[in-house]
């Protein structure tokens, strides 16, 4: 089939359109589910992703998907990974596994106790920057920035009380990229996880060569089981997890969400004082401790064992997306690594692998790339998103220009699905994926 390079406003105007019919199929008539399928539920960063998109198409409803997330959030300010605003369904794990019933500050629907990265407010500031009715937008931030705050807050309190500058994530959930290889030493170190009983659920929506292997799923449950013995308290969780790790992507997009949120603070007539103080640290920190000047590439830092976690993946870059490179050491994080073939480069790499599309989330030269196992390779919409938005904010607009290009290319020819192997655009994991579609919209309308 040949593809455009860039497409005609009728092939513009056929993707849209495409895309809205999905996102009405997924909407629940209060949120927008992740898919129809396998996540039937609201999702943090999800929401964020389908908010960002669905302005383009209905403003107002978008801003209803940021209420309802936050209508999760917890008293002491975690917003959590999952609401389960409608009871369970044939999702795994189910509202009772995570055992939140009667905890302090718990919303009157079952969570999650985990959390995942904030993109909110930065969702909340596109939202609210191309808004054409000013008054009526700047009600909407004025309603939610407060727990926007809170939130952010409530990561710095309880994700780094030594005050690092970076927040930890003690879950891999929490990444949103769940089996990243990247974090295969610090699960291999629960050596014998005891998971409280479970039964997987995912095999009946998505093909288990394409997910998590059942030693992920063992660890995941393990680490659920010892936070729900400790009531979900924020302190014997971070004292206590065999998994802690602060994540490049996970604070890339802290960062960012912190800048968004002086932005959004500035226009309400906030002060930003505490924020500013976040985001010079955090700075500071990418630096200090994220930063491997021999291998030239930002690594997450796994608490527990003290170490940097050396998997090459697509993490690497995600600092751009927070602004925090300077200007040479972006150019040159994009040289050595987006353009080269054996890691995220199309073409082939020394142990034979060729990929055709941008943007692999590991390096195809690794031994632990899998082109079609959710995180351990695909490529995925909200990643090249992220990507292409960092590329512009630094000026890179011929790079972020190619990951336009391909990510239309493969919802064109494999529909809006969860992930795409990155060789031939194979559609992978679950159907009908809302933020595939969202943020199409998004690159269609902003590029
Ligand atoms: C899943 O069920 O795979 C989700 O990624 C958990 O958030």
């Amino acid at each position: 089939m040949s593809v455009p390079d860039s497409p005609t406003p009728a092939d513009a105007g056929a993707l849209r359109e495409e895309a809205r019919r999905l996102l009405a199929a997924n909407d629940t008539g209060s949120f927008i589910k992740p898919s129809l399928g396998q996540y039937p539920h609201q999702w943090n960063w999800d929401t964020a992703f389908i908010a960002i998109g669905l302005r383009h198409l209905d403003r107002v409803r978008a801003r209803d998907e940021v209420r309802t997330l936050l209508r999760g959030q917890w008293g002491d300010g975690m917003v959590p990974h999952i609401l389960y605003p409608d009871g369970a369904s044939d999702y795994f794990p189910t509202p009772e596994y995570w055992q939140g019933d009667g905890v302090e500050g718990a919303p009157p629907f079952p969570t999650s106790g985990l959390t995942q990265p904030p993109l909110l407010a930065t969702a909340v500031r596109r939202l609210h920057d191309d808004a054409p009715d000013r008054d009526a937008s700047l009600a909407f931030v004025e309603e939610v920035y407060a727990k926007l705050l809170a939130w952010h807050r409530w990561l710095h309190a309880a994700r780094d009380p030594d005050a690092t500058g970076l927040v930890a994530i003690v879950h891999p959930w929490e990444s949103g990229t769940d089996n990243a290889p990247r974090f295969a030493p610090a699960m291999e170190a629960i050596v014998e996880p005891t998971p409280p009983p479970y039964v997987r659920a995912d095999g009946a929506h998505v093909r288990l060569e394409e997910r998590p292997l059942p030693r992920d799923y063992d660890r995941y449950m393990h680490l659920i089981g010892l936070f729900r013995s400790w009531r979900w308290s924020a302190e014997a969780i971070y004292d206590g997890s065999p998994f802690l790790v602060q994540d490049v992507l996970f604070n890339a997009i802290t960062h960012r969400a912190e800048s968004d949120l002086a932005a959004l603070a500035r226009d309400l007539g906030e002060p930003t004082e505490e924020l500013d103080a976040w985001r010079e640290a955090s700075a500071a920190a990418f630096e200090s401790r994220l930063w491997d000047g021999a291998s030239g590439r930002y690594l997450d830092l796994d608490l527990r064992a003290g170490r940097w976690l050396t998997e090459d993946s697509f993490v690497t870059l995600a600092p751009l997306f927070g602004g925090i490179p300077t200007p040479e050491r972006a150019r040159e994080l994009v040289a050595r690594h987006l353009g080269d073939p054996e890691r995220f480069a199309p073409g082939e790499a020394a142990n034979g692998v060729r990929t055709r599309y941008l943007v692999p989330t590991h390096a195809k030269g690794s031994e632990r790339f899998e082109p079609r196992r959710y995180w351990c390779g695909p490529v995925w919409m909200n990643v090249n998103w992220l990507l292409v938005q960092g590329l512009r904010a630094y000026g890179m607009d011929d790079r972020a220009d190619a990951i336009v290009r391909d990510s239309l290319e493969l919802v064109r020819r494999s529909g809006f699905v969860e992930y795409y192997d990155p060789r031939d655009g194979t559609p992978c994991g679950s159907r009908s994926f809302s933020w595939s579609a969202a943020l199409t919209v998004d690159l269609l309308e902003v590029g």
